[in-house]
């Protein structure tokens, strides 16, 4: 029986889909403080022009330069696998498969995204980036494809994260980067925080204000800013993802796949799996597609969709998306990357819209499906990634109770070597659970209620 589907470099996909180009209605703009859509020139100091043209563009297709193919092509295609031994343990007829993401350099599916917008950054002269990172995929990601350019990389690891994963700063420091813990004495804002919360476990929320600030702060004007998920040229970046796993599936002779499901941080693992299979549900396939959060960051799942900004120190334009509120800090659960209090405005158009159905899970379960996983197909996730295998077991385990064979694709996002002192605690019982309470809910609100609303559609 075959149970991985490689593709040739020839294969790879040689554009980006873009889903706004499909979008039952056009995507909301983001606005600027005076509540007006920003324009592209207020960017700018930000990120350079030619990602802000991605950003905005509704163009179905764009080519992926032959500089970025060559940088892809390290790792690029990666296998789809059919999870046997999982479906086995499960005793199960629905059949899994999963695009593994994470065989590249860092680990994850960061680096689809971290090579391109290294290389539009110096496309357009920029000589270094700051950025934020979670769990610390991103900000390895982005610190592998800078040394690849030569260029210099500064990353404001959130606090928790780099306690909890010391050695992802030294594979950022491999790389060339800089990591330091977030909030950080380096910036107003992180001095501020610090002053007024020195414990705090930092949220990507802050990380994402002392990054933008360590940026625009540069009077050489060559430093920019780079956001590993959330924006719409992020997620672009990540749908060859999808497109390659479709092939894939082709490849193992299926036509219809039943169930799409990744984890949701900032939305790009999930994006970059998701969307070529949107766009079939928009043309009358009938998929079930599922992001996967955590219980205690549920943002898709119990927050309004709102505008909001992207950061702590509201120095982000104001983007249309499910959130939190942008001063939530999340509990300090182990998957990082999935800690952040909004989502891509993309994925929450798909999900107001009714192309997909997010799902939340704690983080017991995920772990509990992680081992599961481990002792079944080999590789140990990522605690971001175990968002999505528990959810593939609850379908799996599902179609057995209903005798129904059904076909399953997930992302496995990354794997979890960096991230063992979750697994340690895990074994230990010392980790619990944390469900966001209906009235930490309410209070964190309370910094978006006078923001401008989403008008009805
Ligand atoms: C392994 C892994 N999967 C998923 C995510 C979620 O991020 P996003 O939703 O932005 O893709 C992260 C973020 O750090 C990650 O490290």
């Amino acid at each position: 029986m075959t149970t991985k589907v490689f593709l040739t470099e020839e294969e790879m996909p040689r554009s980006w889909y873009n889903l706004a180009a499909d979008l039952p209605s056009p995507p909301l703009p983001p606005l600027g403080p005076d509540g007006n859509p920003i324009t592209p020139d207020m960017l700018a100091p930000v990120f350079p022009m030619n990602l802000i043209e991605q950003e905005v563009s509704t163009e179905r297709w764009i080519d992926i330069p032959v500089g970025i193919l060559e940088m892809l092509h390290r790792w690029r295609p990666s296998p789809l696998h059919r999870a046997v031994h999982l479906e086995k343990a499960l005793g199960t007829p629905a059949k899994i498969y999963f695009k593994n993401e994470s065989l590249s350099p860092a680990g994850s599916h960061k680096p689809n995204t971290a090579v391109a917008q290294a290389w539009y950054n110096k496309e357009f002269g920029i000589k270094r980036l700051t950025t934020e990172t979670g769990a610390g995929q991103w900000g390895s990601a982005l610190s592998f494809a800078c040394s690849l350019l030569g260029m210099e990389c500064k990353v404001f690891m959130v606090r928790i994260s780099f306690d909890q994963k010391p050695f992802r700063k030294v594979m950022m420091q491999t790389w060339g980067g800089e990591c330091v813990a977030s909030p950080s004495s380096e910036t107003n804002i992180g001095r501020e925080i610090l002053e007024k919360m020195p414990d705090t476990p930092g949220s990507l929320g802050i990380a994402i204000s002392e990054a933008v600030e360590a940026a625009v702060s540069d009077e050489s004007g060559q430093t920019r800013y780079s956001l590993g998920s959330v924006l719409n040229h992020v997620m672009l970046h990540q749908t060859i993802i999808g497109q390659e796993a479709k092939m894939q599936l082709a490849k193992f002779g299926e036509k219809k796949v039943d169930s799409v499901i990744a984890c949701a941080g900032g939305g790009s693992n999930f994006a970059g799996l998701a969307f070529p299979f949107v766009n079939d549900k928009i043309n009358g396939a009938d998929i079930d597609i599922i992001p996967v959060e955590p219980a205690s960051c549920p943002t898709l799942t119990r927050a309004p969709y709102a505008y909001d900004h992207g950061d702590v120190a509201r120095m982000t334009p104001l983007l249309a998306m499910y959130s939190l509120g942008h001063g939530f800090i999340p509990p300090a659960i182990h998957a990082g990357g999935l800690r952040y209090h909004g989502m891509s405005p993309l994925v929450s158009q798909t999900v107001a819209e009714g192309l997909c159905n997010p799902r939340s899970i704690n983080q017991l379960e995920c772990y509990k499906a992680a081992v599961t996983f481990a002792r079944t197909e080999g590789i140990i996730p990522a605690p971001e990634t175990s968002h999505a295998i528990a959810a593939v077991i609850q379908e799996a385990e599902k179609a057995r109770e209903e005798g129904v064979e059904k076909t399953i694709l997930f992302g496995f996002s990354g794997h979890g070597l960096m991230d063992l002192k979750g697994y340690q605690l895990y074994f230990a019982n010392e980790l619990k659970d944390h469900e966001l309470s209906e009235e930490d809910l309410i209070a964190s609100l309370e910094s978006i209620k006078d923001l401008p609303q989403i008008p009805h559609r």
